[in-house]
This record gives structure tokens, sequence and C-alpha cells, in this order.
């Protein structure tokens, strides 16, 4: 398999960014607007993509352990790097915790998972009134709820910090960063 260079990127690399990236920023505004709107009917779709991209998310990592990080199209600060750093690690983070905790967070509570129709986990139902889910592990349901909660909010700041960069490279330094990611050769 092809690896990356700092003139080229490989296409595994550019489809497992693209791939994730995208469903990552849906995930992001649907988990927003359904929590604010108490739009029930999302949650399962928001429960099943986010548990099928974890797969992704595996593979996308095990490629960047093999291949290494991304070397810089050219010499940037050092706080620039810095800051580069900090938020793709926030991202790596975020896309390996947020599935993790999303899925304890639903069938410790003991609402289960389903994706798009395959019972995952079944739901744990209070055998007195089968319409209510009784939790699994509540401490543990709680705790996963708040790293989803807050770490959510920190990728949604670290996505923005990303996309502001990816911007800042190709409009004001000009540079091949942006063109690099999206399969040109810089
Ligand atoms: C429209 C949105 C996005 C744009 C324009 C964008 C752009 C880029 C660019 C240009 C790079 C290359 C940086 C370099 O060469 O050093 C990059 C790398 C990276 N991006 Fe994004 N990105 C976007 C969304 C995302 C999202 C949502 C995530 C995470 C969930 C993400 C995670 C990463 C990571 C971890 C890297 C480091 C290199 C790698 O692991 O492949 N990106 N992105
Ligand atoms: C990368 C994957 C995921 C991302 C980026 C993501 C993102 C989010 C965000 C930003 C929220 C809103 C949180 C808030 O404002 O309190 C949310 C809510 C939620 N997510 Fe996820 N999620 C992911 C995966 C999952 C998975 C795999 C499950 C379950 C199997 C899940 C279940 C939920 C549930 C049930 C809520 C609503 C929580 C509530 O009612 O307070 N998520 N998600």
């Amino acid at each position: 398999m092809q690896l990356d260079t700092q003139e080229k990127f490989s296409h595994l690399t550019i489809t497992l960014h693209w791939l994730v990236g995208l469903t990552i920023i849906g995930l992001l505004a649907v988990g927003v607007y359904m929590t604010e709107t108490e739009t029930g009917s999302l949650y399962p779709i928001h429960k099943a993509f986010g548990f099928l991209i974890f797969f992704v998310v595996l593979a996308r990592v095990g490629w960047r352990l093999k291949n290494g990080w991304p070397i810089p199209v050219s010499q940037y600060s050092k706080i620039e790097q810095v800051l580069a750093k900090v938020v793709h690690w926030v991202l790596i983070i975020g896309t390996l915790l947020m599935p993790v905790s999303g899925f304890l967070m639903s069938t410790m509570g003991g609402h289960g998972l389903d994706v798009f129709g395959l019972e995952v986990v079944a739901r744990n139902v209070d055998p007195e009134n089968p319409a209510k889910a009784m939790p699994i592990n509540k401490s543990l349901a709680a705790f996963s709820h708040s790293v989803h909660h807050w770490l959510g909010e920190a990728m949604i700041v670290a996505v923005i910090l990303h996309v502001v960069g990816a911007l800042k490279h190709h409009l004001i330094d000009r540079d091949g960063t942006l063109r690099r990611m999206l399969g040109a050769r810089v």
C-alpha cells in the first residue's frame, strides 16, 4: 500500500479523512439539534451512524499509526505547529471516544442499540412497565453521558479551529495544505 509523502497523500488517507470528517460534522450537528429540539426520531439514526463510523475510525487510526503524521508542506511558526498538533489530537481522541461514550450511555442506560433494524444490544425493559427502559449501570451511563456532552463541545471547537486553519493555509498562506488533502500533488 502506497504511503503518504510530503508531496502527495495516498488515496486511503484522503478517503478516510473525508469519510470520517464529514460524517463527524453531521453527527455533531444532528447530536446538538436532536438534543436541543428533543427530536426523538433522529436518535436511532444518530446512534446507528455513530456506531458504524467507529469501525472506519479504527481503520483510520491504524492507518495513521502505520503512516506517521503528515509532514507540513512548508515551515510554520512554532505556535501554529503546536496548535495544529493539539487540534489533531482532540479530533483523533474525539473520534474514538464519542462512539464509545455514546454506546455506553445508551446501552448502560438500558436503551439498547439498533443499527437500521439490526439489534446490536437489546433494550432492558422494566417488566412492570415495558414502555420504560431500565438502566443496567446508572452511574456508568451518567458518566458516559457527561463525556459525550463535554467531549462533543470540545470537538465542535476543534473542528472550527481545524477548518479555519485549513482555510487560512489556502487563502492567506496560499500553500498546498488543503489541496494536498483534496488529492493534488504539491
Ligand atoms: C470541511 C472540513 C475539513 C477540512 C477542510 C479539513 C482539512 C484538513 C486538511 C487540509 C488536513 C491536512 C493537514 C496537514 O497537512 O497537516 C487535515 C488533516 C486532518 N484532519 Fe481534517 N478537515 C476537515 C474536517 C475534519 C474533521 C471533522 C476531522 C475529525 C473529526 C478532521 C480530522 C483531521 C485529522 C486528524 C487530520 C490529521 C491528518 C490525518 O490524520 O489524516 N478533519 N484536515
Ligand atoms: C463519532 C460519533 C458521535 C458523535 C460525534 C456524537 C455527537 C453527539 C453530540 C454533539 C450530541 C449532543 C450532546 C449534548 O448537547 O448534550 C450527542 C447526543 C447524543 N448521542 Fe451522540 N455522537 C456520536 C456517537 C453516538 C453513538 C454511537 C451513540 C449511541 C449508540 C450516541 C448517542 C447519543 C444520544 C442518545 C444523544 C442524546 C443525549 C441526550 O439526550 O442528552 N452518539 N451526540
